[in-house]
């Protein structure tokens, strides 16, 4: 690439990200050289968490990213997020989603918490001492979120959970886990609210570890509470009933982070491949030089950069303070497929060996796969998007006079009811 080039690629990124923007990603790359890259293997197979990579991020502010200044964050919001997972999850997808985590835990305390409770929770986990899960997800209740069995019970001076959660990404970790549960039965629209446990309150344990396909170094628990007690000041907002909304909005500003975690794999898959390539020698030559090995990392460079740029214009947005409930879910889909199709296609490149778990690209391949399903299926967040789409249909109508409309003499209603009787 020459000079001119490069230089106008820096100024479009100039027009996009503020200093704070890049030194956080800096920062994000200086952690994932120095203690991702080295380490993902190791941890992957051992299941261990990257203790000294957290805190190396915890230390240079990191944790901090998404969180506003009043509440100890550096109010990097959430582009400053994508950036800093998008680096991650280059050298590790599964440290990724072990930092994304905490923003999906505490994003709830964000936009829906008392003062007291933003003012008691954020600025630990700005510095990296409160550790978050968001537990929302049920045996029988994941793409149907609406539809819990958790339940809370108002006893005297709080509240009691009772039932188990499922999949709870850094559940046996966490400090503070959002816990949403069915506080009114017979309410269709209130029938849900969101509670700050806390991992030593008396009645909640880990009840197991799930044994993963991949994202191995993080922990995803399956969560108990039994009379799990906690006090009125731990109902998320103060109010009942208002958990569904807060669960719905935390997810609309936590998608750009896993759709970050997308084009980070892909990335990191996509730079393995090529590396691989221009390196492994068949016929005599190294294979980057075959035509369908350079079609193969062509599509894959044009679909990790579309994603990229979709994943920073919706977490820009989200920054804005626009509604990003259609291009989160659009970011989160297109980003997380890209991921799976991108790494499955670097196995590809890298032939035999690409097979084999010595080498870094499998695992690419194992921890792309969940981000097509965590934090909303992709066939939820297709759905999604269709809805939207749906809505804004009423606003074409600037559109109905050029579509024809056809007319055909058929049966009235009347005469259809009177030939059925
Ligand atoms: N913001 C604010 N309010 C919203 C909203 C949003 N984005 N989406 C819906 N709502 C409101 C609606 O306005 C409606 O309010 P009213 O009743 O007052 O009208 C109410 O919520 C119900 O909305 P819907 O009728 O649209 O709800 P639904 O039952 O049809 O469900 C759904 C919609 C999109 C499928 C939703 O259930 C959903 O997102 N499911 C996927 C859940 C999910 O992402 N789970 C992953 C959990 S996190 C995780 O993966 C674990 C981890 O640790 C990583």
């Amino acid at each position: 690439m020459g000079t001119l080039e490069k230089s106008k690629m820096q100024d479009l990124q100039d027009i996009i990200f503020t200093d704070t923007h890049k030194e956080v990603r800096a920062k994000a790359h200086e952690v994932a050289r120095k203690y991702l890259l080295p380490q993902a293997a190791k941890h992957d197979h051992a299941h261990s968490y990257n203790e000294e990579a957290m805190s190396a991020a915890a230390e240079l502010g990191l944790l901090g990213t998404w969180i506003p200044p009043e509440y100890g964050g550096t109010g990097v919001g959430i582009l400053g997020l994508a950036l800093v997972v998008e680096e991650f999850s280059k050298a590790d997808p599964s440290f990724g989603v072990a930092f994304a985590v905490n923003a999906l835990g505490s994003i709830p305390v964000i936009m829906g918490g008392t003062e007291e409770q933003k003012q008691k929770y954020l600025p630990g986990v700005a510095r990296g001492e409160i550790s978050c899960a968001f537990a929302l997800s049920e045996k029988f209740a994941g793409s149907d979120a609406g539809g819990l069995s958790v339940k809370a019970d108002k006893v005297d001076g709080g509240w009691a959970i009772n039932g188990e959660k499922k999949w709870t990404t850094n559940g046996s970790r966490a400090d503070l886990i959002t816990c949403f549960a069915v506080t009114d039965p017979k309410s269709r629209s209130r029938r849900i609210s969101a509670f700050l446990v806390e991992k030593d309150d008396p009645g909640f344990a880990i009840k197991k570890l799930e044994d993963k396909m991949g994202i191995r170094m993080v922990p995803v628990a399956e969560t108990e509470y039994k009379d799990c007690y906690v006090s009125d000041d731990r109902l998320l907002g103060g109010r009942p009933g208002l958990g569904f909304k807060h669960s719905m909005m935390t997810l609309d500003w936590a998608r750009p982070g896993v759709a970050a975690q997308g084009v980070g794999t892909a990335a990191g898959a996509l730079e393995l491949a090529t590396t691989y390539a221009t390196r492994r020698k068949q016929f005599g030559q190294p294979i980057a030089g075959f035509q369908m090995i350079q079609s193969m990392l062509a599509d894959m460079a044009q679909q990790t950069e579309a994603a990229r740029w979709l994943v920073y214009m919706c977490a820009a947005q989200a920054d804005a303070g626009v509604s990003v409930n259609k291009t989160a879910a659009m970011a989160k889909c297109f980003a997380t497929d890209t991921a799976m199709k991108v790494a499955t296609d670097a196995v590809q490149v890298f032939g035999g060996y690409g097979f084999m778990e010595d080498y870094p690209i499998a695992k690419f391949m194992r921890d792309a796969k969940i981000l097509q399903i965590y934090e909303g299926t992709n066939q939820v967040q297709r759905l999604v998007i269709a809805r939207n789409l749906v809505k804004e249909a009423a606003t074409h109508d600037y559109l109905g006079e050029f579509i024809p409309q056809e007319h055909q003499e058929t049966f009235t209603e009347q005469e259809l009811v009177t030939a059925n009787t």
